[in-house]
């Protein structure tokens, strides 16, 4: 399934964000026993961490969500949000492989352990860079940038 979404500003690109988030967090993992990944893939720019300030409101996390400059790794605890409704997903992750200079150095960090647990949610900027390494199954979101406030979300669903 592709679906694509155009955002007219950085408001609109978190909006969407929540709104995918709510669907994928009630959906679950893929896999029983794999995390749940999603690549977020595009230029400099073009809405990546901005979508990903989003996630974490359609979360409700109350820890912000930055860009800085040597993050490869993050990861935030998610509370169940209301008693007695099943949360799948135990924690997110968020990882920016912008700098990493090859794919395999990601392994260094534990990357392995991370995407075998189910209860992960793994948002992954330039995630194409470490593509040998995600599960088969995995969300892909395409970020391409029209014009000053204008992004075009490519959102793939296997
Ligand atoms: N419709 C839009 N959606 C998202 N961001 C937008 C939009 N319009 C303008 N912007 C601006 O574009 C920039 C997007 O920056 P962001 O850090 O999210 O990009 P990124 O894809 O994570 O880049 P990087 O690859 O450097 O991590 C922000 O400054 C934001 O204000
Ligand atoms: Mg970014």
């Amino acid at each position: 399934m592709k679906v694509k979404v155009i955002s007219e500003s950085p408001k609109e690109t978190q909006q969407i964000a929540r709104f995918f988030t709510e669907a994928i967090a009630e959906l679950g993992s893929f896999s029983k026993n794999q995390a749940l990944v999603v690549s977020l893939e595009g230029s400099l720019g073009s809405g990546k961490t901005e979508f990903l300030k989003g996630v974490a409101k359609g979360l409700e996390l109350q820890e912000k969500i930055f860009s800085p400059t040597f993050l490869i790794m993050k990861s935030f605890p998610l509370s169940s949000k209301k008693a007695g409704e099943e949360q799948f997903f135990k924690t997110l992750w968020h990882l920016d492989c912008y700098r990493l200079k090859e794919a395999e150095g990601i392994k260094d960090l534990g990357f392995i352990e991370i995407v075998n647990n189910p209860q992960n949610l793994i948002f992954i900027e330039w995630g194409d860079k470490i593509k040998k390494l995600l599960p088969k199954k995995h969300i892909r979101i395409r970020f391409e940038t029209i014009g000053k406030s204008t992004r075009a979300l490519e959102i793939q669903i296997p």
